[in-house]
This record gives structure tokens, sequence and C-alpha cells, in this order.
């Protein structure tokens, strides 16, 4: 059976979508839940009347980003599109993390089909390695390549300076000049490939909120005119030991991405970046159970991470900006894992989201 294209989706074909094990909806064209399968019913714990009727985005615990990507499908941005997040069981009482596939239905009595998979915890935390590992290479290639660079650099820069006292002709020492400063430009850049592997933490207890509002001070301060920016906080995340420079510097990078990726091009609306925290109820993350996880978000609906990058973006050196050194997220993710946290990315024109995931306490 084909349910996107041209061929219209029968009664019939729903029957068989009844025999289907994942959860299938049909949605019309203001995202109201038209039809619902069998799955479907057992995976929310509500009976079909009860669903049918009610907007799908009441589903999900993140009902904007649910929101954005039906527009996007509605309005063919897309003809299908993917998203991952909470689904709200049981009116509201539990709670289960599922992938959501969104596809265009043309003419046909339903405008969209949204199809949900529960996301089985071992998906999520292979996937999660997966990043890890990979990142964990690049790192090693990139800080040794950063050592083998300053010996010589350093060789360079001293050589310039000997011969710069040796020069008698003024005109020639801005030669000798544009080496040293060059050699110190390459130099910064090395020591920040370098310093991620220095993994001590300096621990104190802090509210994550402290960190967020020094992130929302240092934005308003340089983008003050040109970026709304609002700030939706949890305020029952409880105190965490962490180390506050790391995760200010982790989360304003992000922010800035976040600022940087709103100015650089013609936006439909008004430049806005949300600061988001969350907490999360038993969640795994990089392979241990956390009975509570933090989420702290940075949202943008600027033009989204490009789309080549998509896999490579916390990766060292790499950069979508004309001047970008390609640094700040593969340190933003270095300063979050040695808290044994992970940073997560979902992104589409309009609505790009950046999460930081730390756990309070482990079980
Ligand atoms: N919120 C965002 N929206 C769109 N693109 C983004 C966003 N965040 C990151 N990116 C993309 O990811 C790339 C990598 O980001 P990263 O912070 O690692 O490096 P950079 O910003 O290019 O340089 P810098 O080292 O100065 O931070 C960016 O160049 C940009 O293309
Ligand atoms: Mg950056």
């Amino acid at each position: 059976m084909r349910v996107n294209g041209s061929f219209p989706v029968t009664l019939q074909d729903c029957k068989a979508l009844d025999l289907l094990a994942t959860t299938v909806c049909m949605l019309d064209q203001d995202g109201m839940i038209r039809w619902v399968n069998n799955a479907g019913q057992s995976l929310l714990k509500r009976s079909s009347r009860s669903l049918e009727g009610m907007a799908a985005k009441n589903l999900f615990e993140d009902d904007q980003a649910f929101e954005h990507a039906f527009e996007a499908i509605l309005h063919g941005e897309f003809s299908s599109f993917g998203l991952m997040g909470s689904l709200i069981q049981n009116q509201g009482q539990e709670k289960l993390l599922v992938s959501a596939t969104l596809q265009r239905l043309e003419q046909q009595a339903w405008s969209v089909i949204l199809e949900v998979r529960e996301i089985e915890q071992h998906t999520l935390a292979e996937r999660n390695e997966r990043l890890i590992k990979e990142l964990e290479i690049h790192q090693e290639t990139f800080r040794n390549l950063g050592h083998e660079v300053k010996n010589p650099l350093g060789g360079l820069r001293g050589a310039a300076q000997l011969l710069e006292m040796e020069l008698s002709d003024p005109a020639l020492q801005e030669y000798t000049r544009v080496i040293i400063a060059e050699a110190d430009r390459l130099q910064e850049l090395v020591d920040r490939l370098i310093r991620p592997g220095q993994s001590n933490l300096s621990l104190s207890l802090i509210n994550i909120h402290e960190v967020c509002e020094r992130v929302h001070a240092l934005l308003k301060a340089e983008y003050r005119e040109q970026i709304t920016i609002v700030r939706d906080y949890d305020a029952s995340v409880p105190d965490m030991k962490a180390d506050m420079a790391k995760l200010l510097q982790a989360y304003l990078n992000i922010g800035r991405n976040a600022a940087q990726s709103l100015l650089s091009g013609n936006l439909k609306n008004k430049p806005c970046i949300t600061l988001r925290t969350r907490v999360l109820n038993r969640h795994l993350l990089l392979n241990r159970m956390h009975r509570l996880v933090v989420v702290v978000s940075v949202i943008d609906n600027g033009p989204g991470v490009p789309e080549a990058l998509h896999d490579r973006v916390f990766h060292p050196l790499v950069t979508g900006r004309p001047d970008g050194t390609g640094l700040g997220l593969s340190l933003a993710q270095e300063y979050v894992r040695q808290h044994g946290g992970l940073i997560e990315f979902d992104s589409v024109p309009g609505r790009t989201e950046f999460r930081i995931l730390l756990p309070l306490d482990a079980t």
C-alpha cells in the first residue's frame, strides 16, 4: 500500500493499518487527529474516541516543534519530516521517547499521515556512543596535530624575533612583525585545539539558571537591538555540582552560533532566540540510566544548520561561516561530556534547537 503520492487512502487501507505494530494517525489540515490505528490507541493508552478530534500537537511534550514540522509539511516545504521527542501517554501521566514521521497526503480525505515509533533506549545509546567515539578519534587526531605544530611554531616565532633585532631597516621589520602576528594567531588556534584535553573540572554547587542568566546578559549586550531573547525556564531544576566556567563557555558557544546564524541572512520572522530549561525523568545518557537529566536548550528561528554539516557539526574545524574556526561546538561538546552529558541538536529552516543534556544524578 502507498500512502503518499497519488493513491487514495481508503477505509480498506485503514483496516490494514490496524494490523501494524507502529502507531499511525491521519490528520486533517488543521492538525486534528481524524483517525488512529489500534497500535496508536494502545501506545497512547487512550481510546480512538478520546483521540479523534484532538490536536495532534498535544500528543507531544514539545508541541511547538511538532507544530513547526506540521506547518512545513502542509506548506510543501518537505514531503516528509522526521522528529524526535517525548510523547505524552495516558492523558499526561507518562512520557515516552519516540521518533515521529509526518508525510503529506495529496488529493485525499486527510492531509497528513503521522507515524510514531518508540525509540528503543538501546538505539539511542548506540547513536550517542557512535557520536562520542567519532569525536574522540577526531579530537585525538587534532590534539596530536596541535602538539606537532606547536614546537616548530615556537621556533618560527623566536627566529623572527631574533631577525627583527638584527634588522636595521624599519621597513623590513614590518615583515617580521607579520610573521610574529601570524604565528601568534596560529598559536592561539593550536591552544584552543589542545585545551579540551585537560579534563579536570573545578566543581561547585551551581544552579543551571545562573549559567543561563549569564548567557542571556552576554547575548543581550552583544545583540540587544537585533535579536529578541526569550527565557523559558523550569524553576524546578535542582542545583547541581558542575564546573560553572566550562558550562558557561559551552552554552555561550551555542548561543553565539544561534545569534550569528540569525544575523547571517534574510529571515522571514523577527530574529528570536529562546533559552530553555527542562527536566527529564529516567533518561538514558551515554549508556547510563539517570533518574534526572536537565536539558538546557538554545532555540533559534534562523536558517538552520546547513544540511551538509548535519553529521559533522561537532567535529573540530568544521565550519559553515566564512570567519568561523569551527571549534565552538567541538569545545562545547567536550566540556559537556566531561560532566557526563551530551549535546544534541535538531535543525530545519526556521527552527534549530541545540540541547545540552546533563545528568543530575546516576541510578
Ligand atoms: N544555531 C545554528 N544555526 C545554523 N547553523 C549553525 C548553528 N549552530 C552551528 N551552526 C553551524 O555549525 C558550524 C560549526 O559551529 P562551531 O561553533 O563549531 O564553529 P563556528 O561557529 O563556525 O566557529 P567558532 O569556532 O568561532 O565557534 C557553524 O559554522 C554553522 O555553520
Ligand atoms: Mg561557533
